[in-house]
C-alpha cells in the first residue's frame, strides 16, 4: 500500500501540464484514495491551465472598445477545455488503478454501489478536507481562496469533459448522500463536506464497538441470542425489536447475537440516518437504535439488517418487515439466582451468601449485569477496608449503581434520620414498624412462601402518611427508607407535571422505572396533586389530567417496592387510591407529652441552651416543623447576643412562629 508510483499502471504518453506530482505518500494512505488523485489531478490541473492560457490570450485586442479585465474575465466563461489524447490516457489510467485498488476504501465504494462521479466527488471531499495543498489548488480553480474546498460546481466543470456526467448539486435523492458520505444541503456552491463517519471510515478509524460485551448476556436469554443471530446472518426481514422493560437485557442480547452472527454492532448515539446506513451497507455492523426512531429511519431492507429495544409498548414500524422478540426481565428467582452466583464468585461460603441474595433478589430489580456490578464493587471496598463482604456492604453497593441516580423528574435522598428520631404516638410508631417490616419480609412471605404467584399486582407496598403540616410526615418517610437501607426518590411534583399531553406519563414512568432498578422508596411528597381526585371530563384537559390517574394507579400496582404518598389533605384523594393503600398513617399534632419530648430533643448538643421551662413551650399547642422553626430562629437570636439560648429568646421566636401562623399570641402560656 506504499507509493503509488510503482502500483498504477504505467501510461503511454508522458505526464501531461496540469498533473499533480505523485510524490511519496505515506503508507497508512489507501491506495485507492491515493489512486483517485490521478484523475482528479488530470481534471482540475487541465482545467486551471486552460483557465490560465484563456486570461493570457488578450480578447481586448479582438474588441478594442470594451475593458480589457471585464472581457478577460468574460473570456473564461463556460470554458470547457477539451481534453487532449495524453490527458485522457492518465485520467483513464487513473481511474484503473482506482479500479485495481482491491483496499478497504475501494470495497467501500463498491458496496455502497456509487458511480463513477460519486466516488470521485467522495474522493476529492476527502483530499480537500485532509490536504491543505490539494485544498489550495481548488481555491486556484475557484479563483476565490477563501474557497479552499470541494464543490459539486466545480466538479461537475472539470469533469464533464471526462465523460463523467454529474448533478450540478447533490441532494437526498443522491446515494452519496442519502448513505451518509457527504453531508446534506450544500448546494451547488456550498462546501462538500463528509460526514463525521465517512471521514472515520475512509481513514480506516471507524473500528465500533458496542457499550455491552458480549459475555454480559444472561444465560437465560440463550435462546433468544440464537433467534436474533440467526436473523442477522440470514440478512432477510430487515428489523428485529427487541421488545421488553429496561432491565431486561436487551442490549446485551444485541450484543451477544452480533457476536454469535460474526458482525459488529453500530451505536446509534450521535449518528445520523444516513450514517447509520453507510455503517450498515459499507461496513456490514448491524445498527442498534431505540424504537422510537424506527419512524424516521425509514429502513429498507436493502440496507440490510437492523436492531432496535424498546418498551412493551414499542409498536414495530411497517408491519409484517419487522421481527418482534421479547425479552423478559429477570424473575425474581433468575435474581436470586444471579446474586447466589456472583457472591460464590466472590468466594463467598454458600452459607454466608443465601440470606442476602434472597433479599437482595427479592427487593432490587436489577439485571444480572448490574448485579455482577455490585458485588465486583462491594468485594473492592471489602478488600480496600479490611470489611466483611457482608449484606450491609452488598445494600450500599447495589445503590452505587449507576442507572440508579436521580433523573430528571426525581430527587435522590439517603437517608439521615432514624425512626426513633421521630416524635410520635406509640400507635403510629408500631404502624410505621408494620410498615418496614412488611417491605423488609417481602422475601420470605412472597417468594419463599409463595404468596407471589397468588398476587400478580399489589406484590408492592403503598402507604399514605398524612395529617397537618409539620408533623413530621417528611421526616417519617426519609426514616422509614432509612431503616430498609434504601434510599428515597422524591418526586418533585412540579418537574413531573407537564403541560404536554403524553409526557406527564412518561415522567412518571420513568421515576418508577427508576425507583424499581434503584431499590428506592418512591416518594410522592404532597402527593394531592397527582393524586387527586379524577374530575368530571368538562374539556380535553380533564381526560388528560384523568388519563395519568389511570396511569398512576396501573403502575402503582405493578410496582414491586414501596411507594410513599404523604399530604395533609387526605380528602382531596381519588378513593380508587385510597383502596389500594396497605397502611394509611395519620400523623396528629403533638399532645403535651409529645410537645415536651420535643422540645427536650430540639437543640443539637453543641447548642449552648439555658435550661427551658419545657412544661411551660409545650403548653403551646404547634407542631413539631413549629418547634423546630423555633429553635432554629432562637438559635439565631442567641447567636447574634450573648451566645446562649435563653427562654427569652425562645419566646420571642415562638411569638414570631404565632404570627406566620397567624394565631394569635398572648404572650407567656398562650
Ligand atoms: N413528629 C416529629 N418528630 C420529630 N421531629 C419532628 C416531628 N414533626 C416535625 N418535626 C420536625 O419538623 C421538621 C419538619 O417536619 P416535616 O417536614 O417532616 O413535616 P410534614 O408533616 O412533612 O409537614 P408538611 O405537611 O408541611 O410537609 C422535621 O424535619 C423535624 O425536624
Ligand atoms: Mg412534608
Amino acid at each position: 500500500m506504499t507509493g503509488l508510483a510503482t502500483e498504477r499502471p504505467a501510461p503511454a504518453a508522458p505526464r501531461p501540464d496540469g498533473g499533480l506530482p505523485a510524490a511519496a505518500r505515506t503508507a497508512t494512505l489507501d491506495v485507492w484514495l491515493g489512486a483517485a488523485l490521478e484523475p482528479l489531478g488530470v481534471a482540475i490541473g487541465g482545467y486551471l491551465s486552460a483557465l490560465r492560457a484563456s486570461w493570457r490570450t488578450d480578447p481586448a485586442v479582438a474588441q478594442p472598445d470594451a475593458d480589457p479585465d471585464v472581457l478577460t474575465l468574460m473570456a473564461a466563461v463556460g470554458l470547457r477545455p477539451g481534453p487532449s489524447a495524453v490527458q485522457h490516457a492518465w485520467f483513464d489510467a487513473g481511474l484503473a488503478a482506482m479500479d485495481a485498488a482491491g483496499t478497504p476504501v475501494a470495497g467501500l465504494v463498491a458496496r455502497l454501489g456509487l458511480d463513477r462521479g460519486a466516488a470521485l466527488t467522495l474522493a476529492a471531499t476527502w483530499w480537500a478536507e485532509s490536504d491543505p495543498q490539494f485544498a489550495v489548488v481548488l481555491g486556484c480553480a475557484h479563483d476565490d481562496a477563501g474557497r479552499r474546498h470541494a464543490t459539486a460546481a466545480l466538479l461537475r466543470l472539470v469533469l464533464e469533459p471526462y465523460e463523467v456526467p454529474l448533478p450540478l448539486a447533490w441532494d437526498d435523492t443522491d446515494p452519496v448522500v442519502r448513505l451518509g458520505v457527504l453531508e446534506p444541503g450544500a448546494g451547488p456552491d456550498g462546501r462538500l463536506r463528509l460526514t463525521p463517519t465517512a471521514r472515520r471510515l475512509l481513514s480506516g478509524t471507524a473500528g465500533d464497538t458496542s457499550g455491552s460485551r458480549p459475555t454480559d448476556c444472561p444465560a437465560r436469554h440463550g435462546r433468544l441470542v440464537e433467534v436474533v443471530a440467526g436473523h442477522l446472518r440470514s440478512r432477510g426481514a430487515a428489523v428485529a425489536l427487541l421488545r421488553g422493560p429496561d432491565a431486561a437485557g436487551r442490549r446485551e442480547v444485541a450484543a451477544a447475537a452480533a457476536a454469535a452472527a460474526g458482525t459488529a454492532l453500530a451505536e446509534h448515539s450521535g449518528r445520523s440516518d444516513a450514517e447509520l446506513r453507510l455503517l450498515a451497507r459499507g461496513t456490514g455492523a448491524v445498527p442498534l437504535v431505540p424504537a422510537e426512531r424506527l419512524a424516521a429511519l425509514e429502513w429498507s431492507p436493502a440496507d440490510g439488517p437492523l436492531l432496535a429495544w424498546g418498551d412493551e409498548a414499542a409498536a414495530p414500524q411497517n408491519g409484517e418487515g419487522t421481527r418482534v422478540v421479547d425479552v423478559t426481565a429477570p424473575t425474581v428467582p433468575d435474581r436470586v439466582g444471579a446474586w447466589t452466583r456472583a457472591l460464590a464468585g466472590a468466594g463467598l461460603a454458600p452459607d454466608a451468601a443465601r440470606g442476602p441474595a434472597a433479599v437482595l433478589g427479592a427487593r432490587l430489580a436489577l439485571t444480572e449485569r448490574a448485579i455482577r456490578g455490585a458485588v465486583s464493587r462491594a468485594r473492592s471496598t471489602a478488600e480496600a477496608t479490611g470489611a466483611a463482604l457482608d449484606a450491609d456492604l452488598l445494600w450500599a453497593a447495589a445503590r452505587q449503581w449507576p442507572g440508579a441516580g436521580a433523573t430528571r423528574v426525581s430527587t435522590r435522598v439517603r437517608p439521615t434520620v432514624d425512626l426513633d428520631a421521630l416524635v410520635v404516638s406509640t400507635d403510629v410508631r408500631a404502624q410505621l414498624d408494620e410498615l418496614v417490616g412488611q417491605v423488609a419480609m417481602q422475601h420470605v412471605v412472597l417468594d419463599e412462601w409463595g404468596f407471589r404467584t397468588r398476587l400478580p399486582r399489589g406484590q408492592g407496598v403503598v402507604a399514605l402518611l398524612c395529617g397537618p403540616p409539620g408533623t413530621g410526615k417528611s421526616m417519617a418517610a426519609e426514616a422509614v427508607a432509612g431503616a430498609l437501607q434504601q434510599d428515597l426518590l422524591r418526586v418533585d411534583l412540579s418537574m413531573v407535571v407537564s403541560k404536554y399531553v403524553g409526557e406527564t406519563e412518561k415522567n412518571l414512568a420513568a421515576a418508577f422505572d427508576d425507583a424499581e432498578r434503584a431499590g428506592a422508596v418512591l416518594f410522592f411528597d404532597e402527593c394531592d396533586g397527582l393524586f387527586g381526585k379524577r374530575a368530571e371530563q368538562h374539556d380535553a384537559h380533564d381526560r388528560w389530567a384523568n388519563l395519568e390517574t389511570d396511569f398512576l394507579l396501573q403502575r402503582v400496582e405493578t410496582f414491586t417496592g414501596l411507594v410513599l404518598l404523604a399530604t395533609n389533605r387526605r380528602s382531596a384523594l381519588d378513593e380508587a387510591f385510597l383502596r389500594r393503600l396497605r397502611f394509611s398513617i395519620r400523623f396528629e399534632l403533638p399532645d403535651a407529652r409529645l410537645r415536651q419530648e420535643l422540645w427536650r430533643r430540639v437543640f443539637p448538643e453543641g447548642v449552648p441552651v439555658d435550661d427551658l421551662d419545657v412544661d411551660a413551650l409545650a403548653r403551646r399547642d404547634v407542631a413539631g416543623g413549629t418547634v423546630l422553626s423555633a429553635a432554629v430562629a432562637a438559635a439565631f437570636l442567641a447567636a447574634a447576643d450573648g451566645g446562649r439560648v435563653t427562654g427569652a429568646h425562645v419566646e420571642h421566636a415562638m411569638s414570631r412562629e404565632y404570627t406566620k401562623l397567624g394565631k394569635a399570641w398572648t404572650g407567656s402560656g398562650s
